[in-house]
């Protein structure tokens, strides 16, 4: 079951996820890239973008940004938004499960739990995508890609902007032993000056057990695993591997191109 409604509301979706700090997010990048790449980083390619402040503070930085989503809506809100700051970012409207870069980037990422392929076959072609558009040496950095099959979660929070308040409420419940699946729902709930609207996105997709997320890269054969370690929002621990840490939903992993 899918619906994309809420990725059709750029705006509100910006501002429910507006918690997150993109410029501490890229100075860690430039802490991350110094440590592991062995590519000169000078293109970066931001996968599953939706509106994507991160890239908006990398083009701020002089940085090359791309931006690929699925959603034409999205798209259209990071070109509008790029334009008003006098940025340059390039948009590609494409599956991530199944894409080509024409010029290829030597940093990609991926946040906020958007690697959610929901079969292992998608998996394996998203890393193929991913390798095909990544320049040799260059760094793959995902954050909270599902490992924790034992969870169920259930958050909301409320975020306000310009009369425009959303209150969003995040659910993860396990749902089938035999196929790995569980359902994530999300809702928005806004009040656009006085106007209530109601978005909700629900979708049934796989746990990657993190044996088998080793397994599927190693199967790829085309990136070295560098490591998972513990990594909120902002904040990323490389004193604190996932060997080291009870709670395995904020994470973050770190491939690089051979
Ligand atoms: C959870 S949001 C993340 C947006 C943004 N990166 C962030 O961190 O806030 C997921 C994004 O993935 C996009 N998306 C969903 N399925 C996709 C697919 N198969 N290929 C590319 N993008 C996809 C949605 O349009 C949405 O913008």
């Amino acid at each position: 079951m899918t619906h994309m409604e809420i990725y059709k509301q750029p705006l509100y979706y910006e501002i429910a996820f507006s918690f997150i700090d993109p410029k501490e997010q890229a100075d860690s990048f430039g802490e991350i890239i110094k440590r592991f790449s062995k590519a000169k980083v000078k293109r970066f390619l931001d996968i599953a973008c939706g509106p994507s402040l991160q890239l908006r503070e990398i083009a701020k930085r002089g940085y090359e940004a791309v931006g690929l989503d699925l959603n034409p809506e999205m798209l259209a809100y990071l070109r509008k938004r790029a334009k008003e700051e006098g940025l340059k970012i390039e948009t590609i409207q494409a599956d991530m499960y199944n894409f080509r870069l024409k010029e290829k980037a030597d940093f990609a990422f991926i946040m906020m739990g958007s690697l959610d392929a929901t079969s292992n076959e998608k998996f394996l072609s998203h890393l193929a995508s991913v390798a095909a558009s990544l320049n040799k040496g260059g760094l793959y950095f995902i954050q909270n890609v599902t490992l924790d099959w034992t969870m169920e979660a259930k958050s909301t929070w409320t975020m306000t902007r310009n009369g425009i308040t959303v209150k969003t409420t995040f659910e993860s419940r396990f749902k089938d032993v035999l196929s790995q699946t569980y359902a994530e729902k999300l809702t928005l709930e806004v009040s656009d000056n006085g106007e209530k609207k109601r978005f909700v996105h629900e979708e049934d997709l796989k746990f990657i057990f993190p044996r088998e997320f080793k397994l599927l890269v190693e199967a790829n054969g085309e990136f070295e695993f560098l490591g998972w370690w513990k990594g909120n929002c902002n904040t990323w621990h490389f004193d604190q591997p996932l060997e080291k840490v009870k709670n395995l939903s904020d994470n973050m992993v770190l491939l690089r191109r051979k």
